[in-house]
């Protein structure tokens, strides 16, 4: 079976101070049960500059690390500013998250350069966290299983069925994100058996496997019934997974899977 993911991308927030008091806190509260951990991959996702210091802040605790973006070269080489994959792997990261709705709608990033991204993860051995979704504009006009279609066929185009064997596929509704409208479960499922039904029709084990993680405005509240969707192996969380009694709680309800 799936192991659930709960994963909280922590976007440009923290200090350092915030930081140790929120891994502290989520490492208090995940000790508290076995059972959860146990239950349920977690994983946060802090800036690139705060990636070693949470590394080790970590260190001792079930909380795996995760980048938020990462180079699409595979460097090094000439390429100011950008951060290789192979850099984040040496930290110590397990996954990073390409094509976030941020990065595709703020930074202009197209599908071709999420996939190349995509590549340049799981060649320096990092579980890529793929992010699709649409906008409102998009469901509105009845698009949205074509825009994922094409989101996630972008990539399965360049990496192949395979690959998604090492990799996690989010489905983030971008009118879902910050916004405290959060998908219901029903549209959550429809889509996510969507993705897994378009990669069934490729491969029926990977089909099977691949965890697909629902986010936009997760919270305690919602976490469970989200979770008991067939289709929904857990969440990419953002503004909840800056609070550690409220990220824990949806752990808690993920490993209830
Ligand atoms: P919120 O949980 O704040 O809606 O953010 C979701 C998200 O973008 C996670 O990547």
């Amino acid at each position: 079976m799936r192991k659930p993911l709960v994963a909280g991308n922590w976007k440009m927030h923290g200090s350092h101070a915030t930081n140790a008091a929120l891994v502290g806190g989520i490492a208090t509260g995940l000790a508290r049960d076995a059972q959860l951990a146990a239950h349920c991959d977690v994983a946060i996702f802090p800036t690139f500059v705060h990636l070693e210091s949470v590394a080790a802040l970590a260190a001792a605790t079930p909380i795996a690390l995760g980048a938020q973006d990462c180079c699409a070269e595979h460097g090094p080489g000439a390429y100011t500013g950008e951060v290789a994959a192979s850099s984040l792997q040496e930290l110590g990261c397990r996954y990073v998250l390409v094509g976030h709705s941020e990065r595709r709608a703020l930074y202009g990033e197209s599908d071709e350069l999420v996939a190349r991204k995509f590549l340049a993860a799981q060649a320096a051995g990092l579980v890529p966290v793929l992010c699709v979704g649409e906008t409102l504009a998009e469901r509105d006009r009845d698009e949205t299983h074509a825009v994922v279609a094409r989101q996630l066929g972008a990539v399965l185009e360049r990496a192949g069925v395979a690959a998604l064997a090492r990799a996690v596929v989010a489905y983030e509704p971008v009118w879902a994100i910050g916004t405290g409208r959060t998908a219901t479960p029903e549209q959550a499922q429809d889509v996510h058996a969507f993705v897994r039904g378009r990669i069934a029709a490729l491969d029926g084990n990977i089909a099977g496997s691949v965890r697909l993680l629902y986010g936009g405005s997760v919270k305690a509240s919602n976490a469970l019934e989200l979770c008991s969707m067939p289709d929904v192996d857990g969440g990419l969380v953002g503004g909840a997974s800056l609070n550690a009694e409220e990220f824990v709680a949806i752990v808690a309800a993920a490993a209830r899977k």
